[in-house]
């Protein structure tokens, strides 16, 4: 027997923000709720469902506004949804991210203890993403939304985070974010690395057949199919670290930027170790055709060119020799800065909060984020380095390092602090659209 033709999804009912691509540039604000009564929290439902496009439509019904929803279990809990089928999810996501502190390497600075409020209490309910091409749209269109809510007693906004995309696509560290996404059977959307099989839909999208021929269900099936589960991180990088420790261990500033390239497995304009291995070449960093078009295992199975443990080769080996299949393994990243800049050059703390709101997309918690999370940015036994973690962003305990494979010798970088730090973050359902009504209609 062949394989079954690939299903098509059904993009009218899949919420926009799950598999589109957004505009650019944008800026995001993330919306926290708390539910205090159910029957409010489901006329959020159908307020928001009125909002929220689908992956099918290329225009908001907000015009220049995308709004995404989500729920964390807590939430479908007060929104009353029923016991079976509340038992029917996922049990990492019933246990909730602060739960899952200890697999994920959130301790010391990053543990839930020290947490931004209302992160590790039980408060967050709904999570609302809106992404507009500028702030003033944005503002204009929450504007209208904050109408819609305003009136409502029952439900608290409790917490907002505004983001904006850094010029140029930049995460805080000045790498260029945003670059390698997984390409869907059946979404109609691209992938960015021609040399990569598309993956089945299922790994993304509740209720289709994923890389392991199995199909994820929820009770009932409505409820479930054609969601998605988001992980959201708030993720506070310490930028005058990053850059003191690459001047503390190099020369001078090319190597400084080698070395910033070999822990990230890309040079700060995106262009890739493995097309790029000795010098940065900006023309293919900003090429979508060319900055994601390649592999490891052909010429780079020793990691001479993109280290083994470098932020990109761990989170996707693609296709090195690991314990393990790099497939199962793959997500959607959404990540959208947030914070001031800290101005070029300056090497000096100056205390501002700043970093990432990282999401995930995918349709497994456990074996997609958390998998890479624990297993590939907190351990490096699955590609032979023992525990070294990921350089740029591991949750670094005392004495840390990293090696880079090179002719004579390999160097071997010590005492790595953690440049990354958890303020907080939630496990999300991001229910289809007609998901969203069922929620909305539920009764007593
Ligand atoms: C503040 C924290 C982080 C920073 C600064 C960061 C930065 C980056 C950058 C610059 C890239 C390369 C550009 C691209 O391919 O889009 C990248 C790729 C990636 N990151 Fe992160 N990242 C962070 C956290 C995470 C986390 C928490 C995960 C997963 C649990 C993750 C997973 C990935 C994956 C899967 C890729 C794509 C690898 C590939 O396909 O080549 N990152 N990251």
């Amino acid at each position: 027997m062949g394989e079954a033709a690939s299903p098509t999804l059904e993009l009218d009912d899949i919420q926009s923000g799950a598999l589109r691509p957004r505009p650019s540039p944008f800026a995001a604000t993330y919306i926290a709720f708390r539910i205090d009564d159910r029957k409010a929290g489901r006329e959020l439902m159908k307020k928001v469902s009125n909002v929220v496009s689908s992956a099918a439509d290329p225009t908001s019904p907000l015009s220049d506004t995308w709004v995404s929803v989500a729920l964390t279990f807590k939430g479908l809990e007060a929104l009353g949804v029923p016991q079976e089928s509340l038992a029917s999810f996922p049990w990492e996501f019933r246990q909730g991210m602060k739960a899952r502190a200890l697999e994920l390497g959130d301790d010391g600075d990053s543990s839930p203890e020290n947490w931004e409020a209302p992160f590790a209490t039980n408060d967050v309910h709904v999570v609302l993403v809106a992404v507009s091409p500028t702030q003033e749209q944005l503002e204009k269109a929450l504007d209208r939304a904050r109408e819609t809510y305003k009136g409502m007693t029952g439900i608290e906004a409790i917490w907002r985070q505004d983001c904006h995309a850094l010029p140029d696509d930049k995460e805080p560290f000045g790498f260029k974010d945003g670059i390698s996404h997984p390409a869907i059977e059946g979404s109609g959307i691209p992938g960015t690395n021609p040399k990569e099989k598309p993956l089945r839909a299922g790994e993304f999208i509740i209720g289709y057949t994923d890389e392991m021929n199995g199909v994820q269900k929820m009770e009932p099936e409505i409820l479930g199919r054609n969601g998605t589960f988001v992980v959201f991180r708030k993720l506070h990088q310490r930028v005058a670290e990053f850059r003191k420790y690459l001047k503390a261990n190099s020369k001078d500033t090319d190597a400084e930027e080698l070395m910033a390239a070999k822990m990230m497995g890309r040079w700060r304009s995106g262009a890739p170790l493995a097309l790029c291995p000795f010098h940065d070449d900006p023309a293919i960093g900003e090429d979508p055709k060319r900055n994601n078009d390649f592999m490891f295992k052909a010429d780079d199975a020793s990691g001479m060119k993109t280290p083994g443990g470098s932020h990109i080769r761990r989170t996707n080996p693609r296709d090195a020799a690991i314990a393990g299949v790099a497939r199962i393994h793959r997500m959607i990243r959404r990540g959208t800065a947030y914070g001031p800049l800290l101005p070029e050059g300056q090497l000096e703390d100056d205390g501002a909060d700043r970093g990432l709101m990282f999401a995930f997309v995918g349709a497994y918690i456990g074996r997609q984020f958390e998998f890479v999370q624990s297993q590939w940015i907190n351990d490096g036994m699955f590609f032979g380095a023992n525990q070294d973690k990921d350089p740029v962003m591991g949750s670094m305990g005392e004495d840390e390092s990293f090696s880079i494979p090179g002719r004579p010798l390999r160097k071997r970088l010590q005492g790595l602090p953690r440049f990354v730090v958890t303020r907080g973050g939630e496990y999300c359902f991001m229910p289809s659209l007609s998901a969203l009504k069922w929620l909305s209609e539920l009764e007593s």
